[in-house]
């Protein structure tokens, strides 16, 4: 038997009652005719919420006071049983009319702060999203994409990932070949690498297209080498291919004198010096005048007034052969240069390895 079980029952119930005004008080406020919740924010009122809650159960709940006060009304004695159930009853009204209102004052309180915290002003100035813009080197890529697609030559798509045979023995370097060294690359599985050099490409172009054949093939190319200001051990070339009957080292000359022009200006003049690559005989690297001082010296060309470029030569017949096209019938020339020293020049960038730490704010200054 508790202590509150000895006392009178009347007595209990308005101990009950008197514990509950008490707790009740600091709710007070949020009932009545004019409730103040004004102070709260949405974490209060949700905590006032929740201790709300416990009160209710302390003080109507199965093991409160007054629950004790209701079992008690039929041992009371018959004469008072009647006024006593009705004090208790009337006491149980109160305490939950207080609490319903409190609870619902702040129940509409926490809905009100929701309301406003997660309402949007529409009038308010969008985030402007952030405009992407292309690579230098796609830019320098896409220019000379339309140039050679005015000149009716196709693009080719080639792979990064080849085999031997395709990256050496049908370019006419066979294995123990010094040209391997100078091109070494990753290997990966047995028997296949990525590509040192676009003039892979080349060879399944003319499997694929047959001859005749006008094609370049821009992409990334693999070399072991140490990142340095001019090198990166992943760079891009541009290849160009065309085979056709009667093909002479002429048009060689013509074509990329051409694409000199369209991309330096109409005064570039364009120089070729023999040179050796196993895939072409007579091969040829091709140099430009300096499109910065027209030929007199500057920073850009070293002072020479040329800036060198890239290989080229007409297509050696074993080329030819390896990729089905009859040499008898058949010539052509081919020429490779890498986009991104291209792109290094016109940008006049000191380092190569910009163009590949994705740094934006290096690459938002082009375009
Ligand atoms: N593939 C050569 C390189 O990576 C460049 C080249 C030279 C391409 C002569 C050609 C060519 O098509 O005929 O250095």
């Amino acid at each position: 038997m508790t202590d509150n079980e000895d006392q009178e029952p009347t007595q209990q119930v308005e101990t009950a009652r008197k514990a509950f005004e008490q707790e009740f008080e600091r709710f007070a406020r949020f009932i009545g005719s004019s409730p103040d919740l004004s102070g709260l924010n949405l974490e209060q009122a949700i905590a006032e919420q929740r201790s709300l809650a416990e009160l209710r159960t302390r003080h109507l709940g199965k093991k409160s006071a007054l629950s004790a006060s209701k079992k008690a009304i039929g041992r009371v004695a018959p004469e008072l049983r009647a006024s006593f159930g009705q004090l208790v009853q009337s006491i149980e009204v109160t305490l939950t009319q207080a609490l319903d209102e409190a609870e619902q004052n702040l129940k509409n309180c926490i809905e009100d702060e929701r309301t406003t915290l997660e309402s949007i002003d529409v009038t308010l100035p969008g985030r402007r999203p952030r405009r992407g813009h292309r690579h230098p080197i796609t830019l320098v890529r896409e220019r000379l994409e339309d140039i050679f697609v005015a000149l009716g030559y196709a693009i080719e798509d080639g792979r990064e990932i080849e085999t031997d045979f395709y990256n050496f023995d049908a370019l006419n370097i066979p294995e123990n070949h010094p040209a391997r060294g100078s091109q070494d690359t990753f290997y990966t599985t047995e028997r296949f690498a990525l590509r040192s050099q676009t003039s892979t490409v080349q060879i399944h172009a003319m499997q694929r297209r047959g001859a005749p054949v006008r094609m370049i093939a821009p992409g990334r190319v693999f070399r072991r080498d140490t990142p340095d200001p001019t090198h990166n051990p992943m760079f891009f070339q541009v290849e160009g291919l065309c085979v056709d009957r009667g093909i002479t080292m002429a048009h060689l000359k013509g074509t990329v004198a051409e694409l000199l022009r369209r991309m330096f200006g109409g005064e570039t003049v364009t120089r070729f010096r023999p040179s050796y690559f196993p895939f072409t005989e007579p091969s040829a690297e091709f140099d430009f005048s300096c499109f910065k001082c027209k030929g007199v010296g500057c920073r850009i060309c070293k002072n020479s007034g040329w800036i060198e470029l890239g290989g080229s030569g007409m297509v050696h017949p074993n080329v030819l052969r390896a990729a089905g096209v009859d040499p008898e019938e058949f010539s052509g020339f081919a020429f490779g240069f890498g986009i991104d020293r291209m792109c290094a020049l016109m940008y006049e960038l000191d380092d190569i390895r910009l163009l590949f730490e994705n740094d934006v704010r290096f690459l938002e200054q082009f375009e």
